[in-house]
């Protein structure tokens, strides 16, 4: 275990290590994807997710002017389904394909070899570093990615507020809120506690990455398109859990062994990158961004010459990504961009 007894580590310390650890970490040494995996993220659900995706960007690239040189610019590509289907599909955009370089930003090193196994034939360029990409207009896409950084949490509780640690105490693992200063949270969220709230949920991480995109793209223009499992509301939940297998995991349990997640707070998000000067934010959920940008009609096109047991394996695929009850509400699709830009397709 990463704690000596008797020893403590703060939340977003703790999710740091267990996933990413350089020997031990969850995404170290595991390709987490699919059925045979603990998970299973949308571009692995069909590839109808990417296709329209593509298509988005196509849209987007053509209402910022069709400029002759654009970054794609990919966040934790997992195991490179989503780039390597978007790369093929705007094959059949040929002036989109020639004016766009792509990257992808990805921190596993394990799970950057299968990336490179599976797209390495394309032209694709790995970063460490967002602010490497060229200087040129950028979109920058992120399916599941800001659920899996590491989170804070902020607990008041009789006017007293906590910040939540992990510690070791007899051997197990558990929750210790210890008492911190106002003012010590308050640089951490870069904002005044507003004196509603009694819980916080914050990443410091993913805040720190979406100021340098918002920077870059007041800059040289372009576009954030965000999919994560999320909520909007002003309040904040405690979202934090561990699945393994498919399955919500006892968070002490299988340390290094299981995915640990929370779910985006969007309106929190929208107050955020406002604060960044970035003015035109939309928000809806993964099944009203899909059917707008025509999923129904792509599943009806490429059914139409299959077999029933073909067409019915689409139909499933097609249901989890958009049915309310699966990731058609869950799943929420966000978009910032500057106002001039005047985009909203599929918004
Ligand atoms: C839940 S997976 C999603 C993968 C993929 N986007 C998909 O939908 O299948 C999260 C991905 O983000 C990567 N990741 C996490 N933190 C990162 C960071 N700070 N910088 C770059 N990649 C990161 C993980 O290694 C993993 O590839």
């Amino acid at each position: 275990m990463m704690l000596k007894n008797n020893s403590k580590i703060p939340l977003d310390k703790f999710i740091d290590k267990a996933l990413y650890d350089k020997s031990k970490g969850y995404y170290t040494n595991k390709n987490p994807f699919g059925h045979q995996g603990d998970f299973i993220t949308s571009p692995n659900v069909s590839v109808m997710f990417s296709e329209i995706v593509s298509i988005w960007l196509v849209a987007f690239w053509e209402k910022l002017g069709m400029p002759k040189k654009i970054n794609i610019v990919e966040l934790g590509a997992g195991n490179g389904e989503m780039m390597y289907q978007i790369l093929k599909t705007v094959d059949n955009f040929k002036k989109f394909r020639s004016s766009s370089k792509f990257y992808i930003s990805e921190k596993s090193s394990y799970l950057k070899k299968i990336q490179k196994k599976k797209i390495g034939k394309y032209n694709v360029k790995w970063i460490d570093n967002l602010n490497k990409i060229s200087k040129c207009p950028s979109i920058f896409i992120a399916n599941e990615f800001f659920d899996s950084l590491p989170i804070k949490q902020f607990i008041k509780t009789k006017n007293i507020w906590s910040e939540r640690f992990i510690c070791l105490k007899n051997n197990k693992l558990q929750f210790i809120d210890l008492k911190t200063k106002s003012s010590k949270i308050e640089k951490i969220i870069n904002n005044k506690l507003p004196n509603k709230l009694n819980f916080i949920e914050h990443s410091p991480l993913a805040f720190k990455i979406l100021k340098i995109i918002s920077q870059i793209i007041l800059k040289q223009n372009g576009g954030l398109l965000i999919i994560d499992y999320g909520y909007n509301s002003k309040k904040m939940f405690n979202t934090l859990q561990s699945v393994k297998k498919h399955k919500k995991n006892n968070f002490f349990e299988n340390v290094y062994q299981s995915d640990i997640t929370h779910m985006v707070n969007f309106n929190y998000y929208k107050k955020k990158i406002k604060d960044m000067k970035l003015d035109l934010l939309k928000l809806t959920t993964q099944r009203e961004f899909l059917i707008k940008m025509g999923i129904l009609e792509r599943a009806e096109i490429i059914s139409n010459k299959l077999s029933f047991s073909q067409k019915s394996d689409i139909y499933f695929r097609l249901k989890r990504l958009i049915d309310k009850k699966e990731m058609g509400s869950l799943f929420k699709v966000f978009f910032a961009t500057k106002k001039e830009n005047n985009f909203k397709l599929g918004f």
